[in-house]
C-alpha cells in the first residue's frame, strides 16, 4: 500500500485533505494524525474491524487497550456508563488537552477497542488537525501512538512514516508536536482516582481540581511484582536498540562518570551515545553526544526525548548513557519514560 503524506498547516487547515482522511476513517480504515502529545494512529472506535486493523499495523498485543479520542464533552456519554462529577470538573479544566480519563464502558463499546476490558479510556486532544478529523468524520476515533509496537512514540510525521510507511493509507503531517510525551492517564473507576501514566498534566494539577489522587503502585515500584494497571505500561516500551543506563547524582560526578565509562567502551570500539543537556553537552567527550533540551526548561526535554532515542537508533549506538532529572512536576513523566527506555538501569554516583 502506498502511504500518502499530507502536510497540513494548523492555521490554514486544508479541509479537502481532512475530508479525504475523514472518509477513510468512516469506511473503517486507518489515518495517522498529529495531536499535541504525540502522533496517533486513528480508526473508528465503534467498529471492531477497524480497531483490529490498528493492532495489526502496529504489531501491538491485542490485550493493550486503545484511547478513544472525542471532539466534544457530550461524546463521553456515548462511551461511559457512569460519569462521575469529577470527570466534568476535569474536562472543564483540562479538555481539550493531554489528559486521558478511564470510565466504566458502555456495552456498545467493542471489546476490540478496550483490549477486552470493561473500562474505556477517553480524551479530547488539543490539536486543531485532530479535532477537525474527529469532527469531520463524525466518529469517535480510537488512537494509540502511531509507532510500531516497542519503538519510541512519534513526535514527527517522518517517525510515523519510518514505522508504518506502506501499512497505512494516509499520514496527516502537522509538523513537530508541542508536548512530546503521551497524555496523563487518570483512572476514575476507583474511589480515589489513580494516575496510571504520568504526563504533562501533573498529580498536583489534578489534585487542585478534584482533591486526592494516587499514583499507581506499579509505576512507583521499579522491579517488584506489582503490575501496572494500564496494560501498556507493563511492556518495555520506548526501547531504544542500544542498551541504556541512567546515571544519577551530583552533576559534576555524573559528567565525570559518563566520560570515564565512555572512554572505557571506546577502547573496545563500542559506539556510545550520551544524552546531555544544553547546560552540560559541551562537557562530554564522545562521538555521539546529543542535548535533550535545557534543564531550566523541562518542556523542551519532554519535546525532544523520543526524537533523541530514535536518532541514537539511526546512529547505531550500542550503549546510551543519560543524565537524570528531578522527578517533580513534569519531571515525573520525563523520568518515567527514561526509566522505561533504560529498563530501569540506574547507576548512582
Ligand atoms: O497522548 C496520548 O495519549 C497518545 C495520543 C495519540 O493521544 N496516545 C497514546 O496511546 O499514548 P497508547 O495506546 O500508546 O497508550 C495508551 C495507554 C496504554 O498504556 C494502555 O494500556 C492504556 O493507555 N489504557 C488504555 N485504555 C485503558 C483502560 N481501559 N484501562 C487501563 N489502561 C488503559
Ligand atoms: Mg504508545
Amino acid at each position: 500500500m502506498e502511504t500518502k503524506i499530507y502536510k497540513i498547516d494548523s492555521h490554514h487547515i486544508d479541509m479537502v485533505k481532512i475530508q479525504e482522511a475523514a472518509d477513510i476513517i468512516r469506511k473503517g480504515g486507518l489515518v495517522a494524525f498529529p495531536t499535541e502529545t504525540v502522533y496517533g494512529l486513528g480508526a473508528d472506535a465503534m467498529n471492531p474491524q477497524a480497531s483490529k486493523k490498528i493492532y495489526a499495523a502496529k504489531g501491538r498485543p491485542s490485550d493493550n487497550p486503545l484511547i478513544v479520542h472525542i471532539g466534544k464533552w457530550e461524546d463521553v456519554s456515548l462511551l461511559a456508563k457512569d460519569i462521575p462529577q469529577k470527570a466534568k470538573k476535569l474536562s472543564d479544566k483540562f479538555w481539550p488537552g493531554p489528559l486521558t480519563i478511564i470510565f466504566h464502558k458502555k456495552e456498545e463499546v467493542p471489546k476490540e477497542t478496550t483490549g477486552g476490558l470493561e473500562s474505556v479510556a477517553v480524551r479530547m486532544p488539543a490539536h486543531k488537525v485532530a479535532l477537525e478529523l474527529i469532527r469531520g468524520s463524525g466518529c469517535l476515533i480510537a488512537a494509540p501512538s502511531a509507532n510500531a509496537s516497542g519503538r519510541p512514540s512519534p513526535t514527527l510525521a517522518s517517525h510515523v512514516a519510518e514505522d508504518l510507511g506502506g501499512r497505512i493509507p494516509v499520514i496527516l503531517d502537522g509538523g513537530e508536536v508541542g508536548i512530546g510525551i503521551e497524555s496523563t492517564i487518570l483512572d476514575l473507576t476507583e474511589d480515589v482516582p489513580v494516575i496510571l501514566r504520568p504526563g504533562y498534566i501533573t498529580k498536583e494539577m489534578i489534585e487542585d481540581v478534584i482533591g486526592e489522587v494516587k499514583m499507581d503502585a506499579g509505576l512507583i515500584a521499579s522491579d517488584s511484582n506489582i503490575k501496572p494497571k494500564a496494560p501498556g505500561m507493563k511492556y518495555r516500551h520506548y526501547a531504544p536498540k542500544g542498551e541504556m543506563v541512567l546515571v544519577e547524582g551530583e552533576q559534576e560526578k555524573v559528567i565525570a562518570k559518563i566520560n570515564a565509562m565512555t572512554k572505557e567502551l571506546q577502547k573496545e570500539r563500542k559506539k556510545v551515545g550520551i544524552i546531555g543537556t544544553d547546560e552540560t553537552a559541551s562537557r562530554y567527550a564522545g562521538d555521539y553526544i546529543l542535548s535533550i533540551g535545557a534543564r531550566d526548561d523541562e518542556e523542551s526535554i519532554a519535546r525532544h526525548l523520543y526524537r533523541i532515542l530514535r536518532e541514537f537508533d539511526e546512529l547505531g549506538v550500542e550503549v546510551i548513557y543519560s543524565e537524570c532529572f528531578p522527578a517533580q512536576g513534569m519531571g515525573q513523566a520525563i523520568m518515567n519514560r527514561l526509566l522505561k527506555a533504560a529498563g530501569h538501569q540506574v547507576l548512582e554516583v
